[in-house]
């Protein structure tokens, strides 16, 4: 399947599946589902179902709504991401921040409110209880404290502190490139993957999630918040790659992540080679656009 087809079938499923929260609260039930209407690249989502789609596309429609619970937790990860608290931004997805156009208190309640969703996702999905506890291990780790959440505590807690080069990569594997690498295990899990192709899958996730948090830290160096859709020139405190190691730095060790990355798609099957290259030929050098 072409990937905007791909993608035109995770957005349809996205609109009727839009989390509810159907009481007297004025704003909750928009504040709930603002952040996920307002779009963003579905880029983790994308994964999962370019690894089903590559080994059973009659598997897919059992997909859906763990890649819905993908982009729910990673929604949440960017509202708190967001908060005067975290980073302190204006702007995401090119919309006000939901603690702009609500309020803060709103902005971490609907956090909180897709992070434990995306598992009620996962728990009534059309997939047998093994897989849906594989599945749940994999978020609640890679999206938890051993990945997202402590990778955002130690990006935080040491602001205006330069770590070295080692802890710097700990800190956006953990930030960044575990929930990646997570998705493309999930998908594996899904369609009964072998263990050592969903770990071959899986580190592979690691350096594209390394590449994708590099080029990241890229953007909001040289790009504008208007072109990024979200606040840029906000990294001046981190440890971005940026920082460390200067802008050429950080493009020549995107390069090269890059590089080992296109060699690694090449030893996977040629189904999944062209599906994983059709997604991510947009991404590999997005640093260099
Ligand atoms: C932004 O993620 C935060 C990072 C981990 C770098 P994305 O760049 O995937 O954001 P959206 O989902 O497209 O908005
Ligand atoms: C955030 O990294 C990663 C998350 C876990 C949300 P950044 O703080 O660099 O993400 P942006 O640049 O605000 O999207
Ligand atoms: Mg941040
Ligand atoms: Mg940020
Ligand atoms: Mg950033």
């Amino acid at each position: 399947m072409k990937n905007e087809k791909l993608l035109n079938l995770f957005e349809e499923y996205l609109l009727c599946n839009l989390p509810l929260s159907k009481t007297f609260h004025p704003i909750f039930q928009d504040a709930l589902q603002d952040m996920l209407k307002a779009g963003g690249k579905r880029f983790r989502p994308m994964l999962l179902l370019c690894v089903v789609e590559s080994v059973n596309p009659l598997l897919l429609k059992n997909a859906l709504p763990i890649a819905l619970a993908i982009e729910f937790l990673h929604t949440y990860s960017l509202i708190h991401d967001d908060l005067p608290a975290m980073d302190n931004a204006d702007l995401r997805r090119g919309h006000p921040t939901l603690h702009k156009s609500f309020d803060e208190v709103t902005a971490i309640l609907v956090g909180d409110a897709l992070n434990t969703h995306s598992f009620n996702l996962i728990a009534n999905a059309p997939l047998s209880s093994d897989v849906k506890i594989e599945l749940i291990k994999a978020l609640s780790s890679d999206g938890g404290i051993d990945g997202m959440i402590i990778g955002q505590a130690i990006d935080c807690y040491f602001e205006n502190q330069k770590l070295e080069l080692e802890k710097l990569e700990f800190l956006h594997i953990h930030k960044t490139a575990k929930l990646i690498a997570s998705s493309l295990k999930m998908g594996g899990i899904i369609v009964g993957l072998p263990s050592e192709t969903i770990e071959k899958l899986y580190n592979f996730g690691i350096d594209i999630g390394l590449l994708f948090q590099i080029q990241d830290d890229i953007i909001d160096e040289t790009a504008t918040s208007e072109e990024a859709g979200k606040t840029t020139s906000n990294d001046g405190a981190k440890n971005s790659f940026v920082n460390l190691l200067g802008l050429d730095g950080a493009i020549k060790s995107a390069d090269s992540l890059a590089l080992k990355c296109e060699e690694s798609i090449n030893s996977f099957d040629t189904n999944l080679q062209t599906n994983l290259l059709e997604i991510l030929s947009k991404y590999l050098y997005r640093h260099k656009k």
